[in-house]
């Protein structure tokens, strides 16, 4: 494997042994032990579009495997003033061990994967964050303690509530490897790509489209959701406030859910849109812990791919 642009690039052992990998990483330098595999390495990151997470969690899990990292926004590179994904990615190559790209189109980080002649690591597109549900997922096995059984994982009901977006879409991947059911409430209008959903569902996807916001929480052990409009949508901000009323997860919805669900949001999150605040700072919120994950699990990605 070169390239981690979607979760279907991975196999669900690859994922299993992904997971499995962060937790003994995250456990590692908890105890304070030094690893330095990926020293004398670089990793760049292009970056079309903001971040915290995305961009923090990399670095400092570069550095703290011993490599070093590049960061350029195409406010202040010539990737911003047009130069070719193609020729980018050829030159990146030529410096480069591994390189992390977060910009609009797929097609983009699909170009540049098929020119570099390095891993190429998708950090966000419009339509997939495959780092952002591995970690999701890792969250999940490791507060659930299904890491000895990861069959474990094929018993729950992960519930989606809000838009069928990028985070959707590799969540729905994720129900092909891990056996989950996902089941999505979305407004109409907003559900997920129908190709991707039957693709998915060849796959072995156990997916509920489109189902009330209700059905979908009821005895959930995982609610989900993200903002209602994502990075490039500003301008729709207005209509989507007015189209995603009631898709929210709130005390009334997390109590059709299971006692101890587990509430996930990728952030940044807007408190008193898609969740409410009592919810994201209450007791069965992960999100902080989803949050730190993503640098555990990407650093078992940077091992995988770059040594
Ligand atoms: N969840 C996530 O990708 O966050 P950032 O946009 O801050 O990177
Ligand atoms: N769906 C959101 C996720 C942000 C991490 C976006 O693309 O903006």
């Amino acid at each position: 494997m070169k390239d981690l642009l979607t979760i279907f690039d991975l196999t669900k052992a690859d994922l299993e042994a992904l997971i499995k990998r962060a937790l003994e990483l995250k456990q590692a330098y908890k105890r304070g032990e030094r690893y330095t595999p990926l020293s004398g390495k670089t990793l760049v990151l292009i970056f079309d579009k903001a971040s915290t997470r995305t961009r923090v969690s990399f670095e400092a899990g570069m550095n703290q495997l011993g490599g070093a990292s590049v960061f350029l926004s195409s406010a202040d590179s010539q990737v911003g003033r047009g130069e070719p994904v193609k020729d980018t990615a050829r030159v990146i190559s030529g410096y480069a061990d591994g390189v992390v790209v977060r910009t609009f189109g797929h097609e983009i980080v699909e170009e540049f994967a098929k020119f570099s002649t390095i891993p190429t690591i998708n950090g966000l597109t419009d339509e997939h964050h495959p780092c952002q549900i591995l970690a999701d997922v890792m969250t999940i096995v490791e507060k659930k303690g299904l890491q000895e059984n990861f069959a474990g994982l094929g018993e729950l009901k992960v519930s989606w509530i809000g838009d069928g977006n990028n985070m959707a879409n590799s969540w729905i991947e994720a129900s092909a490897l891990c056996g989950f059911e996902l089941s999505i409430a979305c407004p109409s209008g907003y559900c997920p790509d129908k190709g991707l959903v039957s693709f998915a569902k060849e796959r072995g996807a156990n997916l509920k489209i489109c189902v009330g916001v209700e059905e979908a929480a009821g005895n959930a052990d995982v609610l989900n959701t993200d903002v209602w409009a994502s990075m490039g949508q500003e301008s729709e901000d207005a209509e989507r406030r007015k189209d995603f009323e009631g898709f929210q997860i709130n005390k009334e919805l997390l109590e059709l859910a299971k006692p101890d669900a587990m509430v996930l949001h990728c952030l940044p999150a807007h408190r008193g849109e898609e969740i409410t605040g009592d919810v994201i700072d209450g007791k069965n919120s992960a999100v902080w812990d989803q949050a730190e994950n993503r640098l555990h699990i990407q650093k078992a990605i940077l091992e995988k791919l770059l040594t």
